[in-house]
């Protein structure tokens, strides 16, 4: 028997799931330590169901959940997000409780009718900003965010026991270990570079969605914050808050710098080693060095969201741009990057064309600066120097 997880609010309970079979989220962002569904579920005189999980993870949701429920029947279910890694369940939950309320916003009634062709949408009652439900001691109020990550999105927050339920907001990549709390874990070193590539490639392109639920949760009283991925938190909210309010504003943590390079034959990567070396040399901190062909693409550009300078190293490749090295910049103008420091390295044995492509893919960005010199290769370094003096360009531009 699985049995549901007590929460720090009283007779709120944590009854989702997590995978840890599942190789890439969206079947397309790897997920090596996994992921969870959160769902959660409020035993008051009514029931309340707060989203449901991934198919995937529907055998051990419905297991607690009927072991939570303990024979009650549930009157409520509230659908922040139709996204299928939450809502996937839904048909299978009205038929075993098929007199449940769903509770969504418009779009979401919308969206059920698309998704499933079983009436499901029949059975909803929209609610829009600032409606509330009481169920006894609990009264939710919800509170609308769209784009937060889709357009149908609301939140819900319990002024009985003080918690937002978030939707996708705060909510991060990884299993949950042993305990759901954030501050029974090591989020900062394990699970702080998992929650900012959630963030980069799931809701990174919606930065300004994101300030404007921001703003409407610094006016409420919250003291547990419960996503619908990841751990629960309930300590030091402001410091997780505070990384979301920098990364929705493409704010870099810091002056960090790192080096992404692609490289055929390993010349580029030569180059773009000296340069790692040299930035470091100045005593600017870690540089990390990432080649881009043996790197997943939700890494890079989550340590452009980390990163304030970053050097580009791409040989010509079709008279073009390598391919890798296109797709990263693509996927960053897509998701909204801006306001970084570039450093730039082409190569080309005959006829160089990485640096114009790549300077004219960042000048199409948002409060992009690519800093002189630009270094070019012709096959291989030459002249150690050249490198030297651009890595020197880059730390000196890391100065405060
Ligand atoms: Fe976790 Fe946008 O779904």
């Amino acid at each position: 028997m699985i049995y549901p997880l007590p929460m720090a609010a009283p007779d709120t309970y944590l009854v989702g799931a997590s995978d840890r079979r599942l190789a890439r989220f969206e079947n397309l962002f790897p997920i090596p330590r996994g992921v969870s569904y959160n769902s959660y579920l409020i035993l008051d005189e009514q029931t309340v169901l707060l989203d449901t999980v991934d198919n995937a993870a529907a055998p051990d949701f419905f297991d607690r959940l009927e072991c939570a429920l303990d024979g009650r029947t549930l009157d409520y279910a509230i659908v922040h997000h139709m996204e299928p890694d939450h809502c996937a369940a839904l048909a299978d939950l009205v038929r075993r409780w098929p007199n449940v309320q769903l509770i969504c916003t418009a779009k979401a009634k919308q969206m059920l009718g698309h998704f499933f062709c079983t009436g499901l949408d029949q059975q909803v009652r929209t609610v829009n900003e600032g409606e509330t439900l009481c169920t006894g001691r609990h009264t939710l109020h919800f509170v609308t965010a769209p784009m937060v990550h889709w357009p149908e999105v609301m939140v819900s927050y319990d002024s009985f026991t003080k918690t937002l339920f978030s939707a996708d907001a705060f909510g991060t990549f990884g299993a949950l270990d042993g305990s759901i709390f954030a501050d029974e874990l090591d989020f900062e070193h394990v699970w702080l570079p998992d929650a900012r590539r959630y963030y980069t490639n799931i809701v990174g392109k919606y930065g300004t969605p994101v300030q404007a639920l921001l703003k409407k949760a610094s006016a409420l009283d919250i003291q547990t914050i419960c996503p619908l991925h990841g751990p629960v938190w309930r300590k030091d909210l402001g410091w997780f808050i505070e990384k979301y309010d920098r990364w929705s504003r493409w704010q870099p943590e810091g002056t960090h710098a790192a080096v992404f390079y692609a490289s055929m034959y390993g010349n580029t990567a030569a180059a773009a080693q000296l340069i790692a070396q040299q930035i470091s040399a100045h005593g600017v901190g870690p540089v990390p060095v990432y080649d881009i062909s043996t790197s997943d693409i939700s890494e890079l550009t989550s340590e452009v969201m980390r990163c304030s300078h970053i050097v580009l190293a791409c040989p010509t490749y079709n008279g073009s741009l390598y391919p890798k090295m296109r797709d990263l910049l693509s996927d960053l103008k897509e998701l909204g990057a801006q306001g970084r420091t570039w450093a730039l390295v082409e190569n080309g044995s005959w006829a160089p064309t990485a640096a114009r492509l790549m300077r004219a893919e960042l000048e199409s960005m948002k409060d992009m600066t690519v800093l002189e010199p630009v270094l070019t290769l012709h096959s291989t370094l030459q002249n150690p120097s050249d490198a030297i003096a651009l890595a020197d360009a880059v730390a000196e531009s890391m100065k405060p």
